[in-house]
């Protein structure tokens, strides 16, 4: 290995170190206050903000900026060092969704999880995802394949949307992300689908969707925050990721799609058909 490689290398596993300690702190932070939540609403309506958010966010930041005090900064919770489209042109950026899950959090509900991720220059170099409920932590480096508590994952061997599972989630922002949400999910039934879910967390659909759990997802109106980890832990374990007309997924895109790739063109004509 040459000193580039080297170096390259030293540098993510401090990324990756730095990640698992802030997310199991994060974690932490969230189970204490799971069923004392008291949520508030931030946004569009069905948005919620509760304390644990905060916290955790703050203790994934203060846990970055004290290894890497000149990285920039995109969290959900309004820690943002920049608006996205500035933040994404950075050489080093954390992406960071303290709680994804939060309505399920908020409700009591134990699917909920932490989303963090490394890109330079908008690209995901590093991903975790982690779910403090099942203990279940994921994570990818570009180039290096997709881990499931360390152990390598794939996903399925789905070669269409026959006997399939894929999940979806609502956009907050009802009207036409719904509808059209809906009309997909009638059409994937009319193609003999075997099951819809949705489960609430994008992050874990995406990592589910990674360990073969779920054949796919797609959701039409998703941040940054939301998938920047997941994204890359679907593709390091042979996915496709793309948005909603099969393109790469550039970070800023509103809609995401992920699955088995003998599905995904499949998947891809249905969304399509269903605007
Ligand atoms: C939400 C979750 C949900 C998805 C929403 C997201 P939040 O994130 O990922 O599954 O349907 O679009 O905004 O608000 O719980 O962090
Ligand atoms: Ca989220
Ligand atoms: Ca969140």
């Amino acid at each position: 290995m040459n000193n580039t490689n080297q170096t390259s290398e030293d540098f993510l596993h401090l990324v990756e170190t730095t990640a698992r300690q802030a997310a199991k702190t994060a974690g932490a932070i969230a189970l204490k206050y799971l069923n004392e939540s008291s949520p508030q609403e931030k946004g569009a309506s069905n948005n919620m903000v509760t304390r644990a958010d905060i916290e955790a966010q703050q203790a994934i930041a203060d846990c970055i900026r004290g290894t890497f005090p000149e990285h920039s900064f995109l969290g959900e919770e309004g820690d943002k060092d920049a608006a996205v489209e500035a933040a994404l042109k950075a050489e080093h950026l954390w992406v960071v969704d303290p709680i994804d899950g939060t309505n399920n959090y908020a409700q009591g509900i134990p699917f909920f999880c932490v989303s963090i991720a490394y890109l330079s220059h908008g690209v995901p170099r590093f991903g975790l995802v982690y779910d403090p409920s099942r203990e279940e932590l994921f994570c990818a480096r570009k180039g290096g394949g997709a881990y499931l508590n360390d152990k390598a994952i794939r996903v399925s061997q789905a070669s269409g949307i026959d006997g399939a599972i894929v999940a979806t989630g609502f956009a907050y922002e009802r009207g036409e992300y719904v509808r059209r949400t809906l009309r997909t999910i009638q059409a994937l039934f009319d193609h003999k689908l075997r099951g819809i879910r949705r489960f609430g967390a994008c992050a874990i659909d995406l990592c589910w969707t990674a360990a073969g759990r779920l054949d796919g997802y797609f959701e039409l109106k998703l941040e940054p925050w939301d998938y920047a980890a997941g994204m890359l832990i679907v593709a390091e374990a042979g996915g496709r990721v793309s948005d909603a007309e099969g393109e790469s997924l550039a970070i800023g895109a509103p809609a995401v799609v992920a699955s088995a790739p003998g599905m995904h063109d499949a998947l891809l004509k249905i969304i399509d058909e269903a605007q």
